[in-house]
């Protein structure tokens, strides 16, 4: 399914600002400046509004995105930051610094906005835009690049639109972006890590840390949002249990992912079922993949038993995340 909302452009004015948090609170998406690049907005607590953001910016996968807050203590309200980030955040916040973090247990961000991963990306922007945003709607905004998959990063309004016209709800036009490119991205679990250059300057960051990043400079990006660094974090969700992809039968304890009608089936699972989106929309069931993942896999089944998924809008990255979770991989 896909839906077509007709996109508003404002200028910003207190009225703008108010119009785009009634459009978060509903569950839709707007495009505001920041100072780095325009990034795409959605309720970062929302499950379905971030599969609809998905949807928008037309990516073949989910990856995980950053989640915007307006202040340092509403970033460790998200995630669990060391001494070296709550450095890191003192010195450069706000601003166009990025950081991966071990999420909070009781992080309010949904799965599927982190990717279920255990880290999570945390930004306070500059932007007076992005702040008044912020501070007016109170809650972590979810927000990629606002382009459509594969093409550059806008840093500005008209760029935005020649690319997601009739795909979000509002665009805030804030003028040109004055960085122009995305943030830096540092991981600090454990020793620190850089990766991904951007608007600020390595070596501003390692001025403050005392000493130059460990691994140098991460290897040039494949695309855009291309899994980033592959190989210095745990960089995809996998559960414990084994998933059997395409089952068009349950064996005996096996545990049941199910899409659409189940009864197709037969038998009831022993252990459990929970359906991906029994009516078949691909957005309710990307809102839903991790958690039910998650719940299943702690049940402890000898397998997961996964219906196929068809690979139509959403169904393709529901898909990609299915196979590598899948996979086999090497010990944690
Ligand atoms: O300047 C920016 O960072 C812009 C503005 C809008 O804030 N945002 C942006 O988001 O560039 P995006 O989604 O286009 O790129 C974010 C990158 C992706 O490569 C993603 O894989 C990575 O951050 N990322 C997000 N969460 C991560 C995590 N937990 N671990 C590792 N990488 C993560
Ligand atoms: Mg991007």
């Amino acid at each position: 399914m896909t839906t077509e909302p007709s996109t508003r452009v404002m200028t910003v004015t207190p009225q703008a600002v108010a119009e785009a948090v009634r459009c978060l609170r509903a569950g839709g998406l707007v495009a505001f400046p920041t100072e780095t690049v325009y990034g795409l907005g959605a309720d970062a607590t929302n499950a379905r509004a971030i599969a609809r953001l998905y949807e928008a910016k037309g990516r073949p996968a989910f990856n995980p995105l950053i989640a915007h807050v307006r202040d340092a203590a509403a970033a460790r309200d998200l995630g669990k930051l060391d001494p070296v980030a709550n450095r890191l955040a003192e010195v450069f916040w706000p601003g166009p610094l990025t950081l991966v973090v071990p999420r909070q247990p009781d992080c309010p961000v949904a799965e599927l906005a982190t990717a279920g991963l255990a880290t999570i990306a945390l930004r306070v922007p500059a932007h007076t835009v992005a702040r008044d945003v912020l501070a007016a709607f109170g809650e972590p905004i979810a927000a990629p690049s606002a382009n459509r998959s594969g093409h550059v990063s806008p840093t500005t309004a008209q760029h935005v639109l020649s690319d997601l016209r009739g795909r979000i709800n509002l665009l805030l036009d804030g003028g040109p972006s004055p960085v122009g490119l995305e943030s830096t991205i540092v991981a600090c679990i454990g020793e620190p890590k850089l990766l991904r250059s951007g608007g600020l300057p390595r070596i501003d960051i390692e001025r403050v840390l005392g000493h130059p990043f460990a691994d140098g400079p991460p290897s040039v990006e494949t695309g855009d949002e291309a899994p980033i660094a592959p190989g210095q974090l745990a960089s995809h969700y996998a559960p414990r249990t084994p998933l059997r992809l395409n089952a068009n039968s349950v064996r005996a304890g096996e545990a049941l992912l199910a899409f659409g009608q189940p009864s197709a089936l037969g038998s009831d699972p022993a252990l459990g079922v929970l359906n991906l989106s029994p009516g078949g929309d691909m957005i309710e069931a990307a809102a839903n993949l991790f958690s039910y993942l998650r719940a299943l896999d702690a049940l402890g089944a000898p397998a997961i038993a996964v219906m196929p998924i068809p690979q139509t809008g959403l169904g393709e990255a529901i898909n990609d995340r299915l196979q590598r979770a899948a996979a086999p991989r090497p010990g944690v």
